[in-house]
C-alpha cells in the first residue's frame, strides 16, 4: 500500500500492511490477528508529524474513531466535557466546540491532524497548549488490548512532550480525548501577533472564540505552507532551550535574537537561528527544486514534489550541524522520522 496519501509531506513509501479501526473494538481485534502480532505497529492519525525515509515493514493501523460530543451529565456551570474520538480531525474539533459556544481550544485551530496524536506532542502554538484545556484520554494497551484512562497528570505533559513519547512509546493507542472547555469565552490573547491580525480584520472590541479562531487561521495561513499544496509537517524542529548564560553571551553578539524565559533558561526560536544561517527559502533538487526550507517560515522544511524522505533528512541534518557551528546550538527533530 502507499502511504502517499496518509502522510502530509507528501512521500510515496510502502506499507507492508494497512489497516483501518472505527472503534476500540475493531482495533482490538486486528492486533490480535497473529499477522499484526508479529510485525512492527505504526499507529497512523493525521501523518501530519512524520517523515518517512523508507518502505514500513510492518502493519500500519489507522485510526478512524470518530465521535463529538459533550459529555454533560459531568459538566457544571462553568466548563463543559466535549469528547472527541481519535480520528476526528483536530480542526474539526476546533470547529465543533466553537458552535457549541465553548471556548479554550480556539487558539489551536488549524492545526493538522487528527485528536488522538494531538496529546502525544502536546500539541501548541499562539498561546496555548493541548494540556490547558485536557481532562483525560481513553486509550487501549497495544500488548494486552486492555482499555486504560490517562488523567492529566499522568500523561507527562511538556512542550511538544508526553509520556506517549518517552517511557511508553508505542505501547498505547489513544481512542478518544476528553477536553474541559469555558461556557464563557476566555479570550487569550498573550501572543502579540493575536491582537494585531483581530484589529487587521477589522474586529473591534472584546473578541469573541470565533474571532480568535479567525485571526489564528489568518496568522497560520500568512506563514505556514498548506499541506495539501506543499508536502510539510508543520515544525520540523523543537525551539531549543538554552541556559540564561548561553543567551546573554549569544546576545551580545546577536542583539536581536529572541527568547522567551522559561524554568531554567531561555527558549529561542529555532526558525530564528535556521533564518540567521542562511537556510530561508532554500530549495535543492532538480529544476525548480524538491524540497527545501519554507520561504516565510524557516522551521518548516518543504516537499516541492518529488523529493524524497531521505533528502529530507539529509537536508534537516545539514541544518543542524550549521547551527550548531554559528551558535553552539543543537536542534532537535520535532517530526517523528521513521
Ligand atoms: N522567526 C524568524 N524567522 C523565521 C521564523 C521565525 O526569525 O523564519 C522568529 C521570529 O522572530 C519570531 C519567532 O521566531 O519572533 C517566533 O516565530 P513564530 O511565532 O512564527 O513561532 P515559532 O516559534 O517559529 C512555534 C511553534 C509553532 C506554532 C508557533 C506559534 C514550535 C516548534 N513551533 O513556532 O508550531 O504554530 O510557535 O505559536 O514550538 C508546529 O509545532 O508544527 C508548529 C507550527
Amino acid at each position: 500500500v502507499s502511504l502517499r496519501p496518509y502522510n502530509t509531506f507528501g512521500l510515496d513509501v510502502r506499507a507492508r500492511y494497512f489497516a483501518r479501526f472505527a472503534s476500540a473494538d475493531e482495533l482490538r481485534a486486528l492486533l490480535q490477528l497473529p499477522q499484526v502480532q508479529a510485525a512492527e505497529k505504526l499507529i497512523l492519525g493525521g501523518g501530519s508529524n512524520l517523515l518517512f525515509t523508507q518502505d514500513f515493514a510492518g502493519v500500519v493501523l489507522k485510526n478512524e474513531i470518530r465521535g463529538l460530543e459533550i459529555i454533560s451529565e459531568d459538566g457544571d456551570a462553568q466548563t463543559a466535557l466535549v469528547r472527541a474520538g481519535a480520528g476526528e480531525s483536530w480542526h474539526g474539533l476546533v470547529e465543533y466546540t466553537l458552535d457549541q459556544q465553548l471556548s479554550g481550544i480556539e487558539n489551536l485551530s488549524l492545526i493538522p491532524g487528527t485528536v488522538g496524536a494531538a496529546p502525544l506532542q502536546n500539541i501548541g502554538a499562539y498561546g496555548a497548549e493541548l494540556r490547558d484545556t485536557f481532562d483525560h484520554l481513553e486509550a487501549v494497551e497495544i500488548a494486552t488490548g486492555e482499555g486504560r484512562v490517562f488523567s492529566a497528570g499522568e500523561c507527562g505533559f511538556g512542550y511538544r512532550e508526553s509520556v506517549f513519547k518517552n517511557v511508553l512509546k508505542s505501547q498505547f493507542v489513544v481512542t478518544a480525548v476528553v477536553l474541559r472547555l469555558h461556557r464563557q469565552a476566555r479570550p487569550n490573547l498573550q501572543y502579540g501577533a493575536i491582537a494585531d491580525t483581530l484589529a487587521e480584520l477589522g474586529i473591534e472590541g472584546e473578541p469573541t472564540p470565533q474571532d480568535v479562531s479567525r485571526a489564528v487561521v489568518h496568522i497560520r495561513r500568512s506563514k505556514l505552507p498548506d499541506p495539501a499544496e506543499i508536502g510539510n509537517a508543520g515544525s520540523f524542529f523543537k525551539n531549543p532551550e538554552i541556559s540564561q548564560a548561553r543567551f546573554d553571551h549569544l546576545k551580545s553578539q546577536y542583539p536581536d535574537l529572541p527568547g522567551y524565559p522559561v524554568p531554567g533558561g531561555v527558549k529561542v526560536p529555532a526558525g530564528w537561528l535556521i533564518e540567521r544561517a542562511g537556510w530561508k527559502g532554500l530549495r535543492r533538487g532538480p529544476g525548480e527544486g524538491t524540497h527545501g526550507v519554507h520561504a516565510r517560515q524557516a522551521l518548516v522544511l518543504v516537499n516541492h514534489g518529488g523529493a524524497t524522505g531521505s533528502e529530507v533528512r539529509q537536508l534537516a541534518e545539514e541544518i543542524i550541524s550549521s547551527v550548531r557551528q554559528q551558535f553552539g546550538i543543537d536542534l532537535h527533530p520535532e517530526v517523528n522520522i521513521l
